[in-house]
Parts: C-alpha cells; sequence; structure tokens
C-alpha cells in the first residue's frame, strides 16, 4: 500500500507556529513518527510538504498510477481551494482530510472546508494524533476497497 501525505501552507512551521494551537513538535518529528506507524501497518508512506497552491496541484496529479491513498492537511486552502478540490476529484484517488487544530473550535471562516464532503473521513483536533488517527483510517479503508 502507497501513501502520501501532503502539508500545505506554513505546516513547514509547525513547532514554531503558534505553539498553543499547532503544538511543540516539528513537521519533521511529526513524520518521522508517522513513518514508522505506516511501517507497522506495511504501507510505504511518503512525504510532501510546499507552500505553493500549484506545486500541491502538481504533486497530486503525479500520484496517479502511485499511490493509493492521500492524507491531507492543505491548511488554509482548505478553505479557500476549489482548485485543489478539483485535483482531488480529479485523480479520484481516496483521500483524508487532516488538520491539527479543531477547525469547528476556531474562527468561522475555517469551518468551510472544499475538502471534507468528498473526503473519506476528516480527523482534526488531536494535535500531532490527527494524522495517526488518519493513517490508520486510510489503511483500514484501503484494506477493504
Ligand atoms: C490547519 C488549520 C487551518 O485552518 C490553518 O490555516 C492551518 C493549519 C491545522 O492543521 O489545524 O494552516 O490546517
Amino acid at each position: 500500500m502507497d501513501l502520501l501525505l501532503i502539508n500545505g501552507p506554513n505546516l513547514n512551521l509547525v513547532g514554531k507556529r503558534e505553539p498553543s494551537i499547532y503544538g511543540s513538535q516539528t513537521l519533521e518529528d511529526i513524520q518521522e513518527e508517522l513513518f514508522n506507524v505506516a511501517k507497522e501497518y506495511e504501507a510505504k508512506l511518503k512525504f510532501f510538504q510546499s507552500n505553493s497552491e500549484g506545486e500541491i496541484i502538481d504533486c497530486i496529479q503525479k500520484s496517479v498510477g502511485s499511490i493509493d491513498g492521500i492524507l491531507i492537511n492543505a491548511g488554509a486552502y482548505t478553505h479557500t481551494s476549489i482548485a485543489l478540490r478539483d485535483a482531488l476529484l480529479g485523480v479520484a484517488i481516496p483521500y483524508v482530510e487532516v488538520h491539527l487544530s479543531n477547525i469547528y473550535a476556531r474562527e468561522e471562516f475555517r469551518h468551510k472546508s472544499f475538502l471534507s464532503d468528498k473526503a473519506i473521513g476528516l480527523v482534526c483536533g488531536f494535535g500531532p494524533m490527527s494524522y495517526q488517527i488518519a493513517l490508520q483510517g486510510i489503511v483500514s479503508y484501503l484494506k477493504q476497497a
């Protein structure tokens, strides 16, 4: 099983950025932990982070044929990007939406997601653990598919 974790804008700053909201673990720490969890599930996990909407879309398009499932924390593009939604629907790769924070407990503009209604599921609010729950979810979904 080949999986891809995509992190969008400003998630490269996690660990330093608003630690009271996003915690003190860096993205590298989170990814290292997740890589090991994926191994336990016998899944191969690749990582991609970009602050650029176009680069994320290119990455999604290039995943066709090599990636079975996507975990995506699109950061603020979650709330703004129809292009990202179209890319995910265009490649028809199942995906899980992930957020560190509980977007529904924050500002109203974060309550809208262009990704969630087409996702297998949405995990938010558990900090770095959100990624692990999402990983477990997509592995179980793909095993049944
Ligand atoms: C985020 C939530 C978004 O609203 C925000 O723009 C982010 C991070 C999260 O992981 O909690 O950049 O996706």
